[in-house]
């Protein structure tokens, strides 16, 4: 079976085909980074009608190719993420369903990214701990097979990805922030500022990144009155970023511990961070796996193989999905309805 998948929560269009036998076969991504980069943020209305510009022309390539006319199965992301964004997707994936008489699979976007270290050569066994971070989420999760996902953490303000974003704002820094952030960092000194560590010595999983925020902007402001922020900017990007990927590192290792769990996942945009990898691969006594960097951002790739994981759910689109908001727990095992779980 080759399905073809479709990716438009956010600012990256994405387009994969992955073959139940031979894998990932074609993918590719045009990514709107340029045209959000002046509103130092993304703009839902242009994303949604860059997706709606940029989609057509970029299934024809990944099918051309994957070398295949049309595929078996389409998958989409329905959610979670921008609305208008999400029904680009979703009514391409209706149509094209329609069209070539063939089954829809409706994504949940954060699976995908679960699912995406799947794509690699060394892939997870389960049972395994993910650390999911990405822009607007940031969670552990014992994750026991497909659609078998228990929460055990969460953040209770910014997700990672955000504060990653928005301290590269306040240093200004351009967008998107995350990677400006770390390749700033390179060249600071991450012992020059000590910020807290929020969360780490609470109980429970959860994070919050919203005092470490407060600490960093009270460091800016007070550098700024001095004069030096050009001269310490680097170290503060640095000593953030320490702080941060401890506090990432220091509660997914405190819940592997918990749950006995001897592999830890690492997905979504800020598991492409450097340091959140070596730290946590380096500080783990078990085998810790992540996408390659491409995969670790929005991509059409991970969807494809969710897709192709989830084809017991394929059925034949009378009804367009696309949903801001919809929690990984009330995914259930493939085959088992996922239809009627989700909310709206
Ligand atoms: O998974 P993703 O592409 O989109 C969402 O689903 O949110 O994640 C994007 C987030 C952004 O906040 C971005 O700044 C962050 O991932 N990010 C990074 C790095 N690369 C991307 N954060 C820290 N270090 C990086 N190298
Ligand atoms: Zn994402």
């Amino acid at each position: 079976m080759n399905v073809l998948g479709i990716e438009t929560s956010c600012d990256e269009t994405g387009v994969a085909v992955y073959s139940t036998e031979k894998g990932l076969l074609a993918h590719d991504l045009h990514s709107q980074i340029d045209l959000h980069a002046v509103y130092g943020g993304v703009v839902p209305e242009i994303a949604s009608r860059d997706h709606l510009r940029r989609l057509l022309p970029l299934i024809r390539k990944i099918l051309s190719d994957a070398g295949i006319e049309r595929p078996d199965a389409i998958a989409h992301t329905a959610g979670p993420g921008l609305v208008g964004a999400l029904m680009v997707g979703g009514g391409m994936a209706a149509g094209l369903g329609l069209a070539w008489n063939c089954p829809v699979v409706a994504v949940h976007h954060m699976e995908g990214h679960l699912l995406a270290p799947m794509l690699e050569e060394n892939a997870p066994d389960y049972p395994f701990l993910a650390l999911l971070v990405s822009g607007g989420h940031t969670m552990l999760i014992a994750v026991r097979g497909i659609g078998e996902y228990n929460i055990l953490g969460t953040t209770l303000d910014d997700a990672a990805g955000e504060a990653f974003d928005k301290v590269a704002k306040l240093l200004g820094l351009g967008y998107p922030g995350g990677p400006e952030l770390a390749r700033m960092a390179e060249q600071g000194d991450e012992r020059a500022f000590d910020f807290p560590r929020p969360m780490l010595k609470r109980p429970g999983f959860d994070f919050s990144f919203s005092g470490l925020k407060t600490a960093v902007m009270l460091a800016v402001r007070k550098v700024e009155e001095q004069g030096d922020l050009d001269s310490r900017r680097a170290d503060l990007a640095a000593s953030f970023q320490r702080a941060a990927v401890d506090t990432l590192v220091g509660r997914a290792l405190q819940a592997a511990d918990s749950e006995n769990l001897q592999r830890i996942v690492v997905a979504g945009g800020v598991g492409a961070n450097r340091l959140l990898r070596s730290e946590i691969a380096d500080r783990f006594s078990g085998d810790v796996y992540y996408p390659r960097l491409e995969f670790c951002t929005d991509n059409g790739a991970m969807i494809a193989l969710a897709g192709a994981l989830r084809l017991a759910d394929a059925a034949n689109a009378d009804e367009i999905r696309a949903q801001a908001r919809w929690s990984l727990e009330l995914l259930s095992s493939p085959g088992t309805s996922i239809q009627e779980t989700a909310t709206r």
